[in-house]
């Protein structure tokens, strides 16, 4: 299986094999999900495999939870291991500041409560997903089935007097049926253009009756892991306030991962 990544995949996976590096024998992981996850979980499943690695996962969803089965990871609830290691996880938009919007994959929820159960959140991802400020990409939304039509309405006015660009919603579709997520929920993704101020936002709409969670993490991920087209990986630590740069080759037998669809 020789298939050529192209760049975009190719970032996603050198930050995902570079991000893959800081587990180490005996922890607790949280595990991503996404396209640049999946890579990650992969990584790791090698590493378990020729090296021995021992690791607990606690997969974000059921699509990761089947992936890492499959790879030799041993898979554990978050209950079971009450906190967390580490966590990895792509992204759909981060910010300088390492704010996030996730939910792109409609995890968002697991995403939030495992990241936010663990000693260290890396989120990794391609340079595409960098942004001046967060709100170019659909913020997603999770909320109750029950009303969510109201819900809806409820989040259109709480927008009006909050600082974003748009105030439009749409229900997430799978074909011809809502999209429902891993806990049974519905996906509103907001068309916010431009979020002000990420932290006033996730307050707000966290207060709307019928909503779960949404999909902004703030404070939430320290270090970021990036990849370039051309094989480059940056490491950002923003408590550090450093930046370390790396080249990855891709190497033949890496393309196990170019099979992989999500
Ligand atoms: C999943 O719900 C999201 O939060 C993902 O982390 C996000 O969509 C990134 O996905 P890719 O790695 O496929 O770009």
């Amino acid at each position: 299986m020789t298939a050529e990544l192209s760049p975009i995949d190719n970032a996603k996976f050198v930050a995902a094999k570079r991000a893959a590096d800081f587990v180490e024998n005996g922890m607790k992981v949280g595990l991503g999900t996404g396209s640049t996850a999946a890579w990650l979980v992969r990584r790791l499943g090698e590493r378990v495999r020729d090296e021995g690695l021992k690791i607990k996962g606690v997969p974000t969803s059921t699509r990761t939870a089947e992936l890492a089965r499959e790879v030799g990871i041993e898979v554990i609830t978050l209950d079971e291991a009450r906190w967390l290691d580490l966590t990895i996880d792509g992204a759909d938009e981060f910010d300088g500041d390492l704010n996030l919007i996730k939910g792109g994959g409609g995890a968002l929820l697991q995403e939030k409560i495992v990241a936010t159960a663990s000693d260290r959140m890396i989120v990794i991802a391609d340079i595409g997903k960098q942004v001046e400020t967060l709100g170019a990409f659909p913020l997603p939304v999770e909320v109750i089935r029950f009303g969510w039509q109201v819900t809806q309405t409820l989040i259109g006015e709480a927008l009006v007097s909050l600082d974003v660009l748009g105030h439009d919603s749409a229900l997430r579709m799978n074909g011809d049926t809502p999209f429902v997520t891993d806990e049974g929920n519905y996906i509103l993704d907001l068309q916010l253009h431009r979020i002000g101020h990420a932290r006033q936002l996730a307050m707000v709409l966290n207060q709307i009756a019928g909503v779960v969670e949404n999909g902004l993490f703030i404070d939430i991920c320290d270090t970021a892991i990036v990849g370039f087209g051309d094989g480059r990986v940056e490491l950002r630590d923003i408590n550090e306030g450093t930046i370390e740069r790396d080249r990855l080759d891709v190497q033949e037998n890496d393309n196990l991962f170019t099979d992989l669809t999500d």
